[in-house]
Protein backbone atom coordinates (compact mmCIF):
# COMPACT_ATOMS: atom_id res chain seq x y z
CA UNK A 1 0.00 0.00 0.00
CA UNK A 2 1.30 3.58 -0.48
CA UNK A 3 1.57 6.16 1.51
CA UNK A 4 -1.18 8.32 -0.67
CA UNK A 5 -3.82 5.05 0.46
CA UNK A 6 -2.86 4.44 4.27
CA UNK A 7 -5.37 6.31 6.22
CA UNK A 8 -3.28 7.76 9.23
CA UNK A 9 -4.61 7.75 12.52
CA UNK A 10 -3.76 9.85 15.72
CA UNK A 11 -3.61 8.17 19.09
CA UNK A 12 -2.92 10.63 22.08
CA UNK A 13 -1.59 9.11 24.84
CA UNK A 14 -3.70 9.96 27.92
CA UNK A 15 -0.59 9.52 30.43
CA UNK A 16 0.18 12.93 29.95
CA UNK A 17 -3.17 14.21 30.39
CA UNK A 18 -4.63 16.22 33.61
CA UNK A 19 -5.81 12.67 35.54
CA UNK A 20 -8.21 14.80 37.82
CA UNK A 21 -10.26 15.60 35.04
CA UNK A 22 -9.60 13.14 32.80
CA UNK A 23 -13.08 12.35 31.17
CA UNK A 24 -13.39 16.34 30.08
CA UNK A 25 -9.51 16.04 29.02
CA UNK A 26 -10.26 12.84 26.33
CA UNK A 27 -13.60 14.71 25.14
CA UNK A 28 -11.64 17.32 24.06
CA UNK A 29 -8.86 16.00 22.63
CA UNK A 30 -11.25 13.78 20.75
CA UNK A 31 -13.46 16.84 19.54
CA UNK A 32 -10.35 18.09 18.21
CA UNK A 33 -9.90 15.49 16.01
CA UNK A 34 -8.23 12.68 17.45
CA UNK A 35 -9.05 9.27 16.13
CA UNK A 36 -7.98 6.49 18.99
CA UNK A 37 -7.28 6.74 22.94
CA UNK A 38 -3.77 5.40 23.80
CA UNK A 39 -4.33 3.99 27.55
CA UNK A 40 -0.81 3.12 29.07
CA UNK A 41 -0.60 0.44 31.38
CA UNK A 42 2.06 0.44 33.50
CA UNK A 43 2.73 -2.03 36.83
CA UNK A 44 5.88 -0.80 38.09
CA UNK A 45 7.41 -4.50 37.41
CA UNK A 46 7.92 -4.73 33.69
CA UNK A 47 8.57 -1.06 33.80
CA UNK A 48 9.56 1.31 36.24
CA UNK A 49 6.50 3.33 36.41
CA UNK A 50 2.91 2.47 37.83
CA UNK A 51 0.21 3.87 35.71
CA UNK A 52 -4.39 2.82 35.19
CA UNK A 53 -5.99 0.25 35.32
CA UNK A 54 -9.34 -1.58 33.74
CA UNK A 55 -11.32 0.83 36.20
CA UNK A 56 -10.19 3.52 34.80
CA UNK A 57 -10.90 2.15 30.68
CA UNK A 58 -14.33 0.96 32.20
CA UNK A 59 -14.95 4.73 33.86
CA UNK A 60 -14.18 6.72 29.95
CA UNK A 61 -16.78 3.71 28.61
CA UNK A 62 -19.39 5.03 31.57
CA UNK A 63 -18.66 8.20 30.81
CA UNK A 64 -19.66 7.78 27.48
CA UNK A 65 -15.99 7.87 25.05
CA UNK A 66 -17.09 5.88 22.00
CA UNK A 67 -13.99 6.00 20.41
CA UNK A 68 -11.69 3.20 20.21
CA UNK A 69 -9.22 2.68 23.47
CA UNK A 70 -5.72 1.44 21.83
CA UNK A 71 -4.71 -0.48 25.61
CA UNK A 72 -0.88 -0.20 25.90
CA UNK A 73 0.06 -3.51 28.08
CA UNK A 74 3.51 -2.49 29.77
CA UNK A 75 2.94 -5.44 32.60
CA UNK A 76 4.15 -8.60 33.25
CA UNK A 77 2.67 -11.27 33.21
CA UNK A 78 0.52 -10.16 30.87
CA UNK A 79 -2.89 -12.90 30.27
CA UNK A 80 -5.18 -11.89 33.72
CA UNK A 81 -5.21 -8.23 32.34
CA UNK A 82 -6.54 -9.04 29.00
CA UNK A 83 -9.77 -10.12 30.35
CA UNK A 84 -9.85 -7.11 32.37
CA UNK A 85 -9.49 -5.20 30.10
CA UNK A 86 -11.83 -6.98 27.29
CA UNK A 87 -14.36 -6.56 29.84
CA UNK A 88 -13.31 -3.11 30.33
CA UNK A 89 -14.18 -2.33 26.69
CA UNK A 90 -10.71 -1.87 25.38
CA UNK A 91 -10.51 -2.00 21.64
CA UNK A 92 -7.05 -2.83 21.00
CA UNK A 93 -4.60 -4.59 23.23
CA UNK A 94 -1.21 -4.92 22.60
CA UNK A 95 1.27 -5.95 24.71
CA UNK A 96 5.33 -6.93 24.46
CA UNK A 97 6.48 -10.24 23.40
CA UNK A 98 9.37 -10.40 26.44
CA UNK A 99 6.76 -10.00 29.02
CA UNK A 100 4.17 -13.15 27.99
CA UNK A 101 5.07 -16.71 28.18
CA UNK A 102 3.22 -17.76 25.41
CA UNK A 103 2.43 -15.16 22.83
CA UNK A 104 0.49 -17.03 20.59
CA UNK A 105 -2.15 -17.81 23.56
CA UNK A 106 -2.14 -14.08 24.61
CA UNK A 107 -3.22 -13.05 21.64
CA UNK A 108 -6.07 -15.87 20.74
CA UNK A 109 -7.06 -14.67 24.10
CA UNK A 110 -7.45 -10.89 22.63
CA UNK A 111 -8.89 -12.26 19.82
CA UNK A 112 -10.81 -14.62 21.54
CA UNK A 113 -12.67 -11.57 23.52
CA UNK A 114 -13.26 -9.34 20.27
CA UNK A 115 -10.46 -7.09 20.60
CA UNK A 116 -7.74 -6.16 18.34
CA UNK A 117 -4.43 -7.65 19.20
CA UNK A 118 -1.10 -6.52 18.67
CA UNK A 119 2.17 -7.01 19.74
CA UNK A 120 5.10 -4.11 21.00
CA UNK A 121 8.60 -3.77 20.27
CA UNK A 122 10.78 -2.15 22.53
CA UNK A 123 13.83 -0.19 20.78
CA UNK A 124 15.97 -3.57 21.08
CA UNK A 125 13.49 -5.80 20.47
CA UNK A 126 13.94 -7.51 16.77
CA UNK A 127 10.98 -8.27 14.88
CA UNK A 128 11.56 -11.42 14.56
CA UNK A 129 8.62 -12.39 17.04
CA UNK A 130 6.49 -11.32 14.27
CA UNK A 131 7.99 -14.62 12.52
CA UNK A 132 4.96 -17.29 12.90
CA UNK A 133 2.03 -14.96 13.86
CA UNK A 134 1.57 -12.39 11.33
CA UNK A 135 -2.12 -14.06 10.95
CA UNK A 136 -2.55 -13.38 14.22
CA UNK A 137 -1.74 -9.63 15.04
CA UNK A 138 -4.44 -6.97 14.20
CA UNK A 139 -1.32 -4.24 15.10
CA UNK A 140 2.10 -3.89 15.21
CA UNK A 141 3.56 -1.38 17.70
CA UNK A 142 7.29 -0.40 18.12
CA UNK A 143 8.79 2.13 20.72
CA UNK A 144 10.69 4.74 19.53
CA UNK A 145 11.57 5.56 23.12
CA UNK A 146 12.01 3.07 25.68
CA UNK A 147 8.34 2.51 27.44
CA UNK A 148 7.79 3.58 31.29
CA UNK A 149 7.76 7.63 30.64
CA UNK A 150 6.32 9.99 28.34
CA UNK A 151 8.45 13.25 26.97
CA UNK A 152 11.65 11.18 26.07
CA UNK A 153 13.08 12.19 22.84
CA UNK A 154 12.34 9.62 19.56
CA UNK A 155 14.91 6.94 18.78
CA UNK A 156 16.24 8.01 15.54
CA UNK A 157 16.92 4.08 14.57
CA UNK A 158 13.34 3.60 14.82
CA UNK A 159 12.34 5.05 11.13
CA UNK A 160 14.55 1.64 9.83
CA UNK A 161 12.83 -0.29 12.26
CA UNK A 162 9.86 1.39 10.83
CA UNK A 163 10.60 0.48 7.48
CA UNK A 164 11.33 -3.00 7.98
CA UNK A 165 7.79 -3.34 9.62
CA UNK A 166 6.04 -1.78 6.63
CA UNK A 167 7.80 -3.91 4.23
CA UNK A 168 6.87 -7.40 6.52
CA UNK A 169 3.64 -6.09 6.12
CA UNK A 170 2.92 -5.74 3.09
CA UNK A 171 4.07 -8.72 1.92
CA UNK A 172 2.08 -10.52 4.35
CA UNK A 173 -1.38 -9.21 2.83
CA UNK A 174 -2.59 -8.70 6.02
CA UNK A 175 -4.35 -5.77 7.32
CA UNK A 176 -2.32 -4.84 10.43
CA UNK A 177 -1.98 -1.03 11.51
CA UNK A 178 1.31 -0.24 12.06
CA UNK A 179 1.91 2.29 15.50
CA UNK A 180 4.58 4.59 16.53
CA UNK A 181 5.27 5.52 20.25
CA UNK A 182 7.42 8.57 22.08
CA UNK A 183 8.50 11.14 21.01
CA UNK A 184 6.49 12.33 18.41
CA UNK A 185 5.89 15.83 17.60
CA UNK A 186 4.68 18.18 14.74
CA UNK A 187 8.58 18.33 13.08
CA UNK A 188 8.91 14.69 13.53
CA UNK A 189 5.63 13.17 12.46
CA UNK A 190 5.89 13.74 8.62
CA UNK A 191 9.41 11.36 8.32
CA UNK A 192 7.91 8.73 10.74
CA UNK A 193 4.93 8.23 8.79
CA UNK A 194 6.97 8.36 5.50
CA UNK A 195 8.77 5.53 7.01
CA UNK A 196 5.64 3.27 7.00
CA UNK A 197 3.69 4.59 10.43
CA UNK A 198 -0.05 4.56 9.72
CA UNK A 199 -0.72 5.01 13.55
CA UNK A 200 0.82 7.89 15.59
CA UNK A 201 0.72 7.82 19.59
CA UNK A 202 1.66 11.32 20.98
CA UNK A 203 1.19 12.45 24.64
CA UNK A 204 3.25 15.26 26.08
CA UNK A 205 2.95 16.96 21.90
CA UNK A 206 -0.91 16.89 22.48
CA UNK A 207 -1.16 17.35 26.24
CA UNK A 208 1.44 19.76 27.19
CA UNK A 209 -0.18 22.20 24.68
CA UNK A 210 -0.66 25.53 26.23
CA UNK A 211 -3.67 27.28 27.57
CA UNK A 212 -4.91 24.86 30.08
CA UNK A 213 -8.41 26.70 30.87
CA UNK A 214 -8.72 26.84 26.89
CA UNK A 215 -11.68 23.93 26.23
CA UNK A 216 -9.99 24.01 22.45
CA UNK A 217 -6.20 24.02 23.34
CA UNK A 218 -5.82 20.87 21.36
CA UNK A 219 -7.42 22.20 17.90
CA UNK A 220 -4.22 23.64 16.70
CA UNK A 221 -1.91 20.84 17.77
CA UNK A 222 -4.40 18.19 15.81
CA UNK A 223 -4.41 20.44 13.05
CA UNK A 224 -0.25 20.81 12.88
CA UNK A 225 0.35 16.88 12.80
CA UNK A 226 -2.86 16.60 10.19
CA UNK A 227 -1.40 19.07 7.69
CA UNK A 228 2.07 17.26 8.12
CA UNK A 229 0.45 14.23 6.92
CA UNK A 230 -1.13 15.74 4.39
CA UNK A 231 1.94 16.62 3.26
CA UNK A 232 2.90 12.83 3.22
CA UNK A 233 -0.03 11.93 1.18
CA UNK A 234 0.31 14.75 -1.71
CA UNK A 235 4.03 13.91 -2.04
CA UNK A 236 2.84 10.26 -2.76
CA UNK A 237 0.24 11.06 -5.36
C1 LIG B 1 5.77 5.34 27.07
C2 LIG B 1 4.33 5.26 26.62
C3 LIG B 1 3.92 6.32 25.67
C4 LIG B 1 4.04 7.74 26.17
C5 LIG B 1 4.45 8.57 25.00
O1 LIG B 1 6.13 4.15 27.69
O2 LIG B 1 4.08 4.02 26.00
O3 LIG B 1 2.62 6.07 25.14
O4 LIG B 1 2.84 8.28 26.68
O5 LIG B 1 4.69 9.86 25.43
P1 LIG B 1 5.36 10.97 24.49
O6 LIG B 1 4.50 11.17 23.29
O7 LIG B 1 5.40 12.17 25.39
O8 LIG B 1 6.74 10.46 24.13
ZN1 LIG C 1 2.13 3.72 24.92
Amino acid sequence: MSDADREFLIAPSILSADFARLGEEVDQVLAAGADIVHFDVMDNHYVPNLTIGPLVCEALRKHGVSAPIDVHLMVKPVDRLIGDFIAAGASYITFHPEASEHIDRSLQLIRDGGCKAGLVFNPATPLSYLDYVMDKVDMILLMSVNPGFGGQSFLPGTLDKLREARRRIDASGYDIRLEIDGGVKVDNIAEIARAGADTFVAGSAVFHAANASDPNRYDSVLRAFREQLATVKADAR
